[in-house]
Protein backbone atom coordinates (compact mmCIF):
# COMPACT_ATOMS: atom_id res chain seq x y z
CA UNK A 1 0.00 0.00 0.00
CA UNK A 2 1.31 3.50 -0.41
CA UNK A 3 1.57 5.90 2.23
CA UNK A 4 0.86 9.61 1.52
CA UNK A 5 1.90 12.00 4.52
CA UNK A 6 -1.00 14.70 4.44
CA UNK A 7 -0.17 17.96 5.85
CA UNK A 8 -3.43 20.23 6.47
CA UNK A 9 -2.40 24.21 6.96
CA UNK A 10 -4.80 26.99 7.63
CA UNK A 11 -7.20 28.09 5.18
CA UNK A 12 -10.94 28.12 4.23
CA UNK A 13 -10.30 25.56 1.68
CA UNK A 14 -9.05 22.67 4.09
CA UNK A 15 -12.11 21.17 4.21
CA UNK A 16 -11.56 20.23 1.12
CA UNK A 17 -8.69 18.20 2.62
CA UNK A 18 -11.65 15.92 3.90
CA UNK A 19 -12.70 15.29 1.17
CA UNK A 20 -8.80 14.36 -0.72
CA UNK A 21 -8.75 11.70 2.05
CA UNK A 22 -12.02 10.11 1.06
CA UNK A 23 -10.58 9.88 -2.15
CA UNK A 24 -7.45 8.81 -1.47
CA UNK A 25 -8.62 6.10 1.25
CA UNK A 26 -11.24 5.17 -1.36
CA UNK A 27 -8.38 4.37 -3.86
CA UNK A 28 -6.89 2.04 -1.25
CA UNK A 29 -3.81 4.59 -0.15
CA UNK A 30 -2.42 5.16 2.94
CA UNK A 31 -2.99 8.54 4.97
CA UNK A 32 -1.84 9.79 7.97
CA UNK A 33 -2.68 13.41 8.46
CA UNK A 34 -0.79 16.22 10.26
CA UNK A 35 -2.54 19.33 11.29
CA UNK A 36 -0.97 22.78 11.83
CA UNK A 37 -2.12 25.34 14.18
CA UNK A 38 -3.82 27.40 11.99
CA UNK A 39 -5.39 24.61 9.94
CA UNK A 40 -7.02 23.08 13.27
CA UNK A 41 -8.79 26.33 13.18
CA UNK A 42 -10.79 25.53 9.86
CA UNK A 43 -11.34 21.05 10.44
CA UNK A 44 -11.08 18.89 13.42
CA UNK A 45 -8.25 16.44 14.51
CA UNK A 46 -11.14 13.93 14.84
CA UNK A 47 -12.62 14.29 11.36
CA UNK A 48 -9.79 13.73 9.81
CA UNK A 49 -8.39 10.89 12.22
CA UNK A 50 -12.21 9.25 11.74
CA UNK A 51 -11.53 9.85 7.83
CA UNK A 52 -7.86 8.53 7.65
CA UNK A 53 -8.35 5.81 10.76
CA UNK A 54 -5.25 7.06 11.98
CA UNK A 55 -3.65 8.84 14.40
CA UNK A 56 -3.84 12.77 13.57
CA UNK A 57 0.02 14.63 14.14
CA UNK A 58 0.01 18.47 15.20
CA UNK A 59 2.67 18.77 17.81
CA UNK A 60 5.99 19.08 17.27
CA UNK A 61 7.07 18.18 21.01
CA UNK A 62 4.54 16.14 22.06
CA UNK A 63 5.84 13.10 24.27
CA UNK A 64 3.80 10.78 22.84
CA UNK A 65 3.97 11.68 19.13
CA UNK A 66 8.22 11.17 19.82
CA UNK A 67 7.48 8.27 21.35
CA UNK A 68 5.49 6.38 19.03
CA UNK A 69 7.13 7.82 15.58
CA UNK A 70 9.55 10.46 16.02
CA UNK A 71 9.25 13.48 13.10
CA UNK A 72 12.19 12.34 11.00
CA UNK A 73 10.19 8.85 11.33
CA UNK A 74 7.00 10.27 10.61
CA UNK A 75 8.17 12.63 7.43
CA UNK A 76 9.92 9.42 5.52
CA UNK A 77 7.85 6.62 6.45
CA UNK A 78 5.44 8.18 3.14
CA UNK A 79 5.72 7.51 -0.50
CA UNK A 80 4.96 10.77 -1.11
CA UNK A 81 4.28 14.15 1.54
CA UNK A 82 1.38 16.50 0.54
CA UNK A 83 0.17 19.56 1.43
CA UNK A 84 -3.18 20.69 0.82
CA UNK A 85 -4.07 23.70 1.23
CA UNK A 86 -0.91 25.01 1.31
CA UNK A 87 -0.87 28.76 2.85
CA UNK A 88 1.43 31.22 1.62
CA UNK A 89 3.01 31.02 5.01
CA UNK A 90 3.86 27.34 5.00
CA UNK A 91 4.93 27.70 1.57
CA UNK A 92 6.85 30.21 2.34
CA UNK A 93 8.52 28.43 5.01
CA UNK A 94 9.31 25.33 3.06
CA UNK A 95 11.26 27.82 0.00
CA UNK A 96 13.03 29.41 3.11
CA UNK A 97 14.22 26.15 5.14
CA UNK A 98 12.28 27.22 8.56
CA UNK A 99 11.69 24.88 10.61
CA UNK A 100 9.04 25.72 13.57
CA UNK A 101 6.69 24.11 14.03
CA UNK A 102 5.40 20.40 13.60
CA UNK A 103 4.54 20.48 9.83
CA UNK A 104 7.53 22.64 8.62
CA UNK A 105 10.03 20.22 10.41
CA UNK A 106 8.87 17.45 8.50
CA UNK A 107 8.92 19.08 4.83
CA UNK A 108 12.32 19.73 5.78
CA UNK A 109 13.28 16.35 7.52
CA UNK A 110 11.79 14.28 4.39
CA UNK A 111 13.80 12.48 1.56
CA UNK A 112 10.01 11.92 0.06
CA UNK A 113 8.57 14.10 -3.38
CA UNK A 114 6.38 16.84 -1.98
CA UNK A 115 3.51 18.25 -3.58
CA UNK A 116 1.78 21.55 -3.18
CA UNK A 117 -1.79 22.51 -4.05
CA UNK A 118 -1.70 26.02 -2.46
CA UNK A 119 -5.17 28.24 -1.70
CA UNK A 120 -4.67 31.57 -0.86
CA UNK A 121 -6.44 35.29 -1.58
CA UNK A 122 -5.61 36.15 -4.85
CA UNK A 123 -3.01 38.86 -4.00
CA UNK A 124 -1.69 37.14 -1.36
CA UNK A 125 -0.95 34.34 -4.27
CA UNK A 126 0.25 37.28 -6.85
CA UNK A 127 2.59 38.92 -4.80
CA UNK A 128 6.29 38.70 -5.90
CA UNK A 129 6.97 36.69 -3.03
CA UNK A 130 4.96 34.42 -3.10
CA UNK A 131 5.91 34.22 -7.48
CA UNK A 132 9.46 33.64 -6.03
CA UNK A 133 8.72 31.35 -3.58
CA UNK A 134 6.87 29.15 -6.46
CA UNK A 135 9.67 29.34 -8.59
CA UNK A 136 12.39 28.32 -6.28
CA UNK A 137 9.77 25.43 -4.94
CA UNK A 138 9.70 24.52 -8.75
CA UNK A 139 13.31 24.70 -9.22
CA UNK A 140 13.64 22.17 -6.50
CA UNK A 141 11.54 19.56 -7.89
CA UNK A 142 8.09 20.29 -5.93
CA UNK A 143 4.79 19.08 -7.16
CA UNK A 144 2.38 22.00 -7.75
CA UNK A 145 -1.16 21.83 -8.69
CA UNK A 146 -2.13 25.44 -9.58
CA UNK A 147 -4.82 27.14 -7.40
CA UNK A 148 -8.39 27.59 -9.67
CA UNK A 149 -9.78 30.85 -10.63
CA UNK A 150 -12.86 32.22 -9.47
CA UNK A 151 -15.06 33.82 -6.97
CA UNK A 152 -13.40 33.38 -3.29
CA UNK A 153 -14.21 33.15 -0.09
CA UNK A 154 -13.25 36.61 0.90
CA UNK A 155 -15.40 38.00 -1.94
CA UNK A 156 -12.66 38.87 -4.35
CA UNK A 157 -12.32 36.94 -7.99
CA UNK A 158 -9.12 35.44 -9.36
CA UNK A 159 -6.32 32.94 -8.80
CA UNK A 160 -6.09 31.27 -5.43
CA UNK A 161 -9.12 28.65 -4.36
CA UNK A 162 -7.79 25.26 -4.00
CA UNK A 163 -8.06 23.26 -6.86
CA UNK A 164 -10.57 20.61 -6.47
CA UNK A 165 -9.97 17.37 -4.60
CA UNK A 166 -10.48 14.84 -8.02
CA UNK A 167 -7.39 17.39 -9.53
CA UNK A 168 -5.12 17.08 -5.99
CA UNK A 169 -6.09 13.33 -6.05
CA UNK A 170 -4.75 12.68 -9.71
CA UNK A 171 -1.79 14.81 -9.34
CA UNK A 172 -0.93 12.49 -6.20
CA UNK A 173 -1.48 9.33 -8.32
CA UNK A 174 0.45 10.64 -11.08
CA UNK A 175 3.17 11.46 -8.87
CA UNK A 176 3.10 8.01 -7.68
CA UNK A 177 2.14 5.90 -10.33
CA UNK A 178 4.62 7.93 -12.85
CA UNK A 179 1.66 8.94 -14.98
CA UNK A 180 1.10 7.69 -18.63
CA UNK A 181 3.06 10.14 -19.82
CA UNK A 182 6.09 9.73 -17.92
CA UNK A 183 8.91 10.22 -19.89
CA UNK A 184 7.59 11.54 -22.91
CA UNK A 185 7.93 15.46 -24.15
CA UNK A 186 5.19 17.69 -24.84
CA UNK A 187 5.56 21.31 -26.93
CA UNK A 188 2.17 23.37 -25.98
CA UNK A 189 2.01 26.54 -28.14
CA UNK A 190 -0.27 28.77 -26.57
CA UNK A 191 -1.45 32.52 -26.43
CA UNK A 192 -1.90 35.15 -29.25
CA UNK A 193 1.34 36.18 -31.14
CA UNK A 194 2.23 40.15 -31.90
CA UNK A 195 3.25 41.13 -34.92
CA UNK A 196 4.71 44.67 -35.05
CA UNK A 197 3.93 47.47 -36.94
CA UNK A 198 5.34 50.02 -36.05
CA UNK A 199 7.77 50.17 -32.76
CA UNK A 200 4.77 50.76 -30.81
CA UNK A 201 2.24 49.22 -32.64
CA UNK A 202 0.91 45.47 -33.31
CA UNK A 203 -1.04 43.01 -34.81
CA UNK A 204 -3.03 40.54 -32.20
CA UNK A 205 -6.13 38.68 -31.62
CA UNK A 206 -8.03 37.82 -28.55
CA UNK A 207 -6.44 34.40 -27.92
CA UNK A 208 -5.67 34.74 -24.08
CA UNK A 209 -3.57 31.58 -23.17
CA UNK A 210 -5.78 29.90 -20.70
CA UNK A 211 -6.78 27.19 -22.95
CA UNK A 212 -2.89 26.53 -23.86
CA UNK A 213 -1.73 26.88 -20.55
CA UNK A 214 -3.68 24.72 -19.00
CA UNK A 215 -2.98 21.84 -21.39
CA UNK A 216 0.19 22.07 -20.52
CA UNK A 217 -0.26 22.15 -16.87
CA UNK A 218 -2.64 18.84 -17.59
CA UNK A 219 -0.46 17.18 -19.57
CA UNK A 220 2.48 17.78 -16.78
CA UNK A 221 0.40 16.30 -14.28
CA UNK A 222 0.49 13.33 -16.44
CA UNK A 223 4.27 12.86 -15.71
CA UNK A 224 5.26 14.72 -18.93
CA UNK A 225 8.37 17.11 -19.42
CA UNK A 226 6.62 20.08 -21.11
CA UNK A 227 8.00 23.00 -23.04
CA UNK A 228 5.58 25.67 -23.15
CA UNK A 229 6.09 28.30 -25.70
CA UNK A 230 3.60 31.44 -25.52
CA UNK A 231 3.29 34.47 -26.93
CA UNK A 232 2.35 37.48 -24.67
CA UNK A 233 -0.27 36.96 -22.07
CA UNK A 234 -1.54 37.47 -18.54
CA UNK A 235 -2.42 34.29 -17.15
CA UNK A 236 -0.16 33.33 -14.51
CA UNK A 237 3.14 31.06 -15.37
CA UNK A 238 2.05 26.96 -14.73
CA UNK A 239 4.83 25.19 -13.10
CA UNK A 240 6.87 22.49 -13.30
CA UNK A 241 8.36 22.88 -17.00
CA UNK A 242 10.13 25.45 -19.07
CA UNK A 243 8.34 27.97 -20.24
CA UNK A 244 9.95 29.90 -23.53
CA UNK A 245 8.33 33.53 -24.11
CA UNK A 246 8.18 34.94 -27.27
CA UNK A 247 6.32 37.50 -29.37
CA UNK A 248 6.20 36.96 -33.11
CA UNK A 249 5.20 34.06 -34.76
CA UNK A 250 8.50 33.97 -36.54
CA UNK A 251 10.02 33.61 -32.77
CA UNK A 252 7.41 30.57 -32.03
CA UNK A 253 8.42 29.13 -35.19
CA UNK A 254 11.65 29.45 -33.75
CA UNK A 255 11.56 28.17 -30.54
CA UNK A 256 9.65 25.46 -31.40
CA UNK A 257 12.22 24.45 -33.82
CA UNK A 258 14.77 24.28 -31.07
CA UNK A 259 12.37 22.55 -28.70
CA UNK A 260 12.01 19.21 -31.05
CA UNK A 261 12.48 16.56 -31.05
CA UNK A 262 8.94 15.71 -28.94
CA UNK A 263 6.40 13.01 -28.68
CA UNK A 264 3.25 15.48 -28.51
CA UNK A 265 3.09 18.99 -30.55
CA UNK A 266 0.29 20.55 -29.14
CA UNK A 267 -0.23 23.78 -31.41
CA UNK A 268 -2.94 25.69 -29.11
CA UNK A 269 -1.56 29.37 -29.80
CA UNK A 270 -3.69 31.39 -32.07
CA UNK A 271 -0.75 32.43 -34.53
CA UNK A 272 -1.20 35.60 -36.67
CA UNK A 273 -0.87 34.46 -40.09
CA UNK A 274 0.79 37.67 -41.85
CA UNK A 275 3.13 40.42 -40.16
CA UNK A 276 4.40 43.44 -41.14
CA UNK A 277 6.95 43.42 -43.96
CA UNK A 278 8.66 46.33 -42.64
CA UNK A 279 8.19 47.17 -39.07
CA UNK A 280 10.41 50.06 -39.16
CA UNK A 281 9.87 54.07 -37.26
CA UNK A 282 6.42 54.94 -35.97
CA UNK A 283 3.83 55.63 -38.41
CA UNK A 284 2.89 59.33 -38.84
CA UNK A 285 -0.51 60.75 -39.89
CA UNK A 286 1.64 63.30 -41.92
CA UNK A 287 -1.93 65.26 -42.48
CA UNK A 288 -2.71 63.80 -46.02
CA UNK A 289 -5.98 61.68 -45.31
CA UNK A 290 -4.31 58.97 -46.83
CA UNK A 291 -3.93 55.79 -44.58
CA UNK A 292 -0.42 53.69 -44.18
CA UNK A 293 -0.23 50.87 -46.35
CA UNK A 294 0.41 48.00 -44.72
CA UNK A 295 3.03 45.25 -46.45
CA UNK A 296 2.11 42.13 -45.11
CA UNK A 297 3.85 39.11 -45.51
CA UNK A 298 2.55 35.18 -44.54
CA UNK A 299 3.91 33.83 -41.33
CA UNK A 300 5.11 30.27 -41.16
CA UNK A 301 2.74 28.11 -40.10
CA UNK A 302 4.38 25.84 -37.06
CA UNK A 303 1.25 23.22 -37.11
CA UNK A 304 1.89 22.47 -41.06
CA UNK A 305 5.31 22.43 -40.48
CA UNK A 306 5.61 20.35 -37.38
CA UNK A 307 3.05 17.62 -38.88
CA UNK A 308 5.44 17.17 -42.23
CA UNK A 309 6.61 13.42 -42.17
CA UNK A 310 10.29 12.89 -40.82
CA UNK A 311 12.60 11.71 -38.12
CA UNK A 312 11.49 15.11 -35.85
CA UNK A 313 7.49 14.54 -36.11
CA UNK A 314 6.04 14.14 -32.96
CA UNK A 315 4.18 10.78 -32.73
CA UNK A 316 1.24 12.58 -32.18
CA UNK A 317 0.36 16.46 -33.49
CA UNK A 318 -2.75 18.15 -32.21
CA UNK A 319 -3.71 21.39 -34.24
CA UNK A 320 -7.11 23.50 -32.98
CA UNK A 321 -8.87 25.23 -35.34
CA UNK A 322 -11.23 28.32 -34.25
CA UNK A 323 -13.82 28.92 -36.69
CA UNK A 324 -17.05 31.46 -36.73
CA UNK A 325 -18.94 29.07 -39.13
CA UNK A 326 -19.30 25.48 -41.02
CA UNK A 327 -17.32 23.97 -37.73
CA UNK A 328 -16.92 20.24 -38.62
CA UNK A 329 -16.41 20.29 -41.92
CA UNK A 330 -13.76 23.89 -41.99
CA UNK A 331 -11.99 21.77 -39.24
CA UNK A 332 -11.91 18.69 -41.05
CA UNK A 333 -10.76 20.40 -43.86
CA UNK A 334 -8.01 22.47 -41.70
CA UNK A 335 -6.63 18.74 -40.31
CA UNK A 336 -6.24 17.62 -43.82
CA UNK A 337 -4.16 20.56 -44.92
CA UNK A 338 -1.45 20.68 -42.24
CA UNK A 339 -1.57 17.19 -41.71
CA UNK A 340 -2.07 16.90 -37.98
CA UNK A 341 -3.36 13.82 -36.13
CA UNK A 342 -5.99 15.63 -34.14
CA UNK A 343 -7.96 18.80 -34.34
CA UNK A 344 -9.87 20.37 -31.36
CA UNK A 345 -12.16 22.65 -32.72
CA UNK A 346 -14.26 25.53 -31.13
CA UNK A 347 -16.73 27.88 -32.81
CA UNK A 348 -15.29 31.44 -31.78
CA UNK A 349 -17.93 33.07 -33.32
CA UNK A 350 -19.64 35.36 -30.70
CA UNK A 351 -19.88 32.79 -28.04
CA UNK A 352 -17.40 34.13 -25.41
CA UNK A 353 -15.24 31.63 -25.48
CA UNK A 354 -11.90 33.02 -26.71
CA UNK A 355 -10.86 34.78 -23.79
CA UNK A 356 -13.22 33.38 -21.75
CA UNK A 357 -13.09 30.66 -19.03
CA UNK A 358 -15.38 27.77 -20.87
CA UNK A 359 -14.65 25.76 -23.79
CA UNK A 360 -17.22 23.92 -26.33
CA UNK A 361 -15.02 22.03 -28.75
CA UNK A 362 -15.43 18.74 -31.55
CA UNK A 363 -12.85 16.45 -31.38
CA UNK A 364 -11.90 15.05 -34.65
CA UNK A 365 -9.40 12.44 -34.77
CA UNK A 366 -8.81 9.61 -37.80
CA UNK A 367 -11.29 7.73 -35.77
CA UNK A 368 -14.41 10.07 -36.23
CA UNK A 369 -15.84 13.24 -34.45
CA UNK A 370 -16.30 14.02 -30.60
CA UNK A 371 -18.50 16.32 -29.13
CA UNK A 372 -17.23 18.13 -25.82
CA UNK A 373 -20.03 19.74 -24.40
CA UNK A 374 -19.42 23.02 -22.60
CA UNK A 375 -16.81 22.86 -20.07
CA UNK A 376 -14.07 24.73 -18.17
CA UNK A 377 -10.89 25.31 -19.59
CA UNK A 378 -9.01 23.61 -17.09
CA UNK A 379 -11.66 20.27 -17.26
CA UNK A 380 -11.12 20.28 -20.79
CA UNK A 381 -7.27 20.45 -20.86
CA UNK A 382 -7.35 17.27 -18.43
CA UNK A 383 -9.77 15.65 -20.75
CA UNK A 384 -7.47 16.07 -24.30
CA UNK A 385 -4.47 15.12 -21.39
CA UNK A 386 -6.18 11.58 -20.53
CA UNK A 387 -6.99 11.21 -24.12
CA UNK A 388 -3.39 11.74 -25.00
CA UNK A 389 -2.20 9.48 -21.73
CA UNK A 390 -4.84 6.73 -23.54
CA UNK A 391 -2.95 7.11 -27.13
CA UNK A 392 0.24 6.47 -25.75
CA UNK A 393 -0.86 3.38 -23.04
N1 LIG B 1 -1.20 27.69 -36.64
C1 LIG B 1 0.18 27.65 -36.60
N2 LIG B 1 0.92 28.57 -37.28
C2 LIG B 1 0.30 29.52 -38.02
C3 LIG B 1 -1.11 29.58 -38.09
C4 LIG B 1 -1.82 28.65 -37.38
O1 LIG B 1 0.73 26.79 -35.91
N3 LIG B 1 1.04 30.39 -38.67
C5 LIG B 1 -1.95 26.67 -35.94
C6 LIG B 1 -2.74 27.13 -34.73
O2 LIG B 1 -1.97 27.04 -33.55
C7 LIG B 1 -3.89 26.14 -34.72
C8 LIG B 1 -4.11 25.83 -36.19
O3 LIG B 1 -2.90 26.17 -36.82
O4 LIG B 1 -3.53 24.94 -34.09
C9 LIG B 1 -5.25 26.50 -36.83
O5 LIG B 1 -5.15 27.86 -36.78
P1 LIG B 1 -6.17 28.81 -37.57
O6 LIG B 1 -5.76 30.19 -37.34
O7 LIG B 1 -7.58 28.40 -37.23
O8 LIG B 1 -5.87 28.32 -39.03
P2 LIG B 1 -5.40 29.07 -40.31
O9 LIG B 1 -4.36 28.23 -40.97
O10 LIG B 1 -4.99 30.44 -39.98
O11 LIG B 1 -6.69 29.02 -41.18
P3 LIG B 1 -7.84 30.12 -41.41
O12 LIG B 1 -7.37 31.40 -40.72
O13 LIG B 1 -7.89 30.23 -42.88
O14 LIG B 1 -9.07 29.54 -40.82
Amino acid sequence: MKRILLIVSGGIAAYKALELVRLLTKAGYGVTAVLTKAGAEFVTPLSLQALTGAKVYQDLFSLTDESEMGHIELSRAADLVVVAPATANILAKLAAGLADDLASTLLLATDKPVLVAPAMNVRMWQHPATGANMALLAQRGVLVVPPDEGPMACGEYGPGRLAEPPAIFAAIEAALNDGPLKGRHAIVTSGPTHEPIDPVRYLANRSSGKQGHAIAAALAALGARVTLISGPVNVPDPFGMEIVKVETAREMFAAVQAALPADIAICAAAVADWHVEEAGQKLKKHGTGQPPALKLSENPDILADISKPGAQRPALVVGFAAETEKLEEHASAKRARKGCDWIVANNVGGTGIMGGDENEVLLITGQGTAHWARMGKTALARKLADKIGEFFA
